[in-house]
């Protein structure tokens, strides 16, 4: 006889997925402040009209709710194997002993290069072809996004060029060979391909690199090439709107099996896996049509949402972007790189900034000797058989964290983690990290 049990892979079918992405800026709880010209210096904002697609400034600056994805960006985002799915950690629930409280995580570690960036790459290959471009350049921290968008420039017969911040393409030879297999060029940042790379070296010559140099270069070189566009992985609005498929299969999801996640966690960079998740729960939050709250993981190494200040401040360390309203450490900020590097930034999205000012998002930060994240990252291994990302492993860790606490208080909750990308090719971090030989 077959018993009827209860699945843990919750698939939603190929017909369920939206048809368009879901924009939060009409339903925050008060307008966004926006972009700033700085006291001095070229405006910021002509620079970004010359360097960016068209597109990605026109949905930077939408009030429309719902954006319509185009029909070949949902075949491209089929391809790729979306929708993905939603698991119940029940092996991983057990060996924490829980009783009351759900864990469940959404699988975007399933992405053929690895992670959530994809979702983002694939839209701005897209318009960057439409909009007559041949280049595409940008930065990469834990180099997923570099991967990602060299991926995607492969599919829609662009070039890629990848600036990576130099402390993590130094160690991660396997990834950098991913990204040389889908035709990309990878420099090590800061490089001497540009000014501002150039400039860091003279002053700093062993310099190991961070994002927000890496943007500059990234900027620097789409200003200096023609016809090639810069493309961002995080921080900014269109980024999230193009994420957002991530929630809004994940409401359906928990629909289909008649359950409400009472919290949310993703890792926190600049916030694009964890506002692609979020914020089609938070719209509905804000609506009055759930009640869920949010939790943000991140790093003591750039803990933006957890130190720093909300003000005005550059994206990039070189100050070619305008000034944005964030919580930030400072664009020239000094951060120790770790292994889940990715996290290593010194801002929050402005949307995800205005969130936690508005106690909407809550944040917490790990230490940056990382050693609990790779202990949680080696449990959900070894109960669900799934290799997590570092940067993914800080939501593992404080999905757990909030469980064990819930638990103990005798209370119930279904809290939902997402896994933002796979570790398969960061295993040389999980070698230093738990000593593995
Ligand atoms: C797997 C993974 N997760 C999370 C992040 C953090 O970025 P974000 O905050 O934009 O999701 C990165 C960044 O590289 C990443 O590679």
């Amino acid at each position: 006889m077959v018993t009827c049990m209860e699945k843990d892979q919750i698939s939603l079918p190929i017909d369920e997925f939206p048809a368009k992405w879901y924009n939060i800026m009409p339903d925050l709880p008060e307008p966004l402040p926006p972009p700033k010209e700085p006291e001095s210096g070229p405006s910021r904002m002509e620079f970004l009209a010359k360097t960016m697609l068209k597109e990605s400034l026109s949905q930077e600056m939408s009030t429309q709710t719902w954006i319509t994805i185009p029909e070949e960006i949902r075949e491209l985002y089929i391809h790729m194997g979306r929708p993905r799915p939603l698991y119940r950690a029940k092996r991983l629930e057990k060996h924490l002993g829980l009783k009351k409280v759900k864990l469940y995580y959404k699988r975007e570690d399933l992405s053929p290069t690895g992670s959530h960036k994809t979702n983002t790459a694939i839209a701005q290959a897209y318009y960057a072809k439409k909009e007559g471009k041949t280049t595409l350049s940008t930065e990469t921290g834990a180099g997923q996004w570099g991967t990602a968008l060299s991926y995607a420039a492969r599919l829609l017969d662009l070039e890629c060029v990848v600036f990576w911040v130099r402390s993590v393409h130094d160690w991660k030879i396997d990834r950098k060979t991913l990204m040389h297999l889908f035709g990309a060029k990878v420099y090590a940042s800061p490089s001497k391909q540009t000014k501002c790379g150039k400039d860091v070296l003279a002053n700093t010559p062993n310099n190991p690199g961070s994002l927000g140099i890496a943007i500059s270069e990234g900027l620097e070189y789409a200003e200096t090439h023609e016809n090639t566009v810069y493309c961002l992985g995080s921080v900014l609005n269109h980024v999230m709107i193009q994420q957002s498929v991530i929630g809004l299969e994940t409401i359906k999801q928990f629909d289909m099996i008649d359950e409400k996640p009472d919290l949310i966690v993703g890792c926190l960079g600049g916030g694009s896996n964890f506002g692609g998740i979020a914020l089609p729960f938070i719209g509905e939050v804000l609506k009055g049509k759930r009640e869920c709250e949010f939790l943000a993981a991140q790093s003591m190494a750039a803990p933006n949402l957890v130190k720093g200040e909300y003000k005005y401040d550059f994206g990039d360390v070189a100050e070619h972007t305008p000034l944005l309203k964030m919580f930030t450490l400072g664009h020239k900020v000094n951060m120790t790189p770790i292994k889940a590097d990715g996290l290593r930034y010194h801002a929050a999205g402005p949307i995800i900034s205005l969130l936690k000012k508005h106690d909407i998002v809550k944040a917490v930060a790990y230490p940056a000797d990382e050693k609990s994240i790779f202990e949680a990252a080696r449990l959900f291994l070894q109960s669900e058989g799934w290799l997590p990302a570092p940067e993914s492993s800080y939501a593992i860790r404080a999905g757990i964290d909030e469980a064990l606490k819930t638990e103990k208080a005798g209370k119930g909750k279904t809290i939902c983690m997402n896994i933002s990308g796979h570790g398969w090719l960061d295993l040389e971090a999980y070698r230093e990290k738990l000593v593995i030989s």
